[in-house]
């Protein structure tokens, strides 16, 4: 029986890095499905949007700014249980915060640039895809 699923973005700072390799390896280990995937770069009204629930924030600004200024990568991943699943396997925002083993411990540099995203909720998850992927590049 097929997973539910979440998704992701390797953010343009781990992109930078060098660390898109070790991050899906770190994926697979976890026992995610790779369902889409891409290499692409947010516009700016691309991030304003996808982070509009924050626009009210203080950190928004830098947020839009950091989220475009670089390729990212984007996917969509399977597993039961995806979403709570994979915010453990990422870590708190904060990687300062976050547990040893997750993949923001290892490439966060700063709560601004923390290396991965990782869909909050199902609802969220598939407003998420729907965003990034259309329908045939699902697998
Ligand atoms: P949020 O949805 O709270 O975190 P998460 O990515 O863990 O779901 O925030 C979205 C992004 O906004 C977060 O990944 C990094 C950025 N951010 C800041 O730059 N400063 C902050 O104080 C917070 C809370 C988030």
């Amino acid at each position: 029986m097929a997973g539910t699923r979440t998704f992701t973005m390797i953010k343009p700072d781990a992109v930078e890095a060098g660390s898109i390799g070790g991050i899906l390896n770190m994926i697979a280990e976890g026992g995610f499905r790779i369902v889409a995937m891409k290499l692409t770069q947010l516009t700016v009204a691309d991030a304003k949007k996808f982070y509009e629930v924050h626009a009210e924030r203080p950190f928004y600004g830098e947020l839009v700014e950091f989220m475009s200024r670089g390729p990212i990568v984007a996917a969509i991943l399977e597993k039961d249980n995806a979403v709570e699943d994979f915010r453990t396997l990422i870590g708190a925002t904060n990687p300062a915060d976050a547990a040893e083993g997750t993949i923001r411990k290892k490439y966060a540099k700063s709560i601004g640039e923390n290396a991965v995203h990782g869909s909050d909720s199902d609802e969220n998850a598939e407003i998420e895809a729907a965003f990034h992927f259309a329908g045939r590049e699902q697998f």
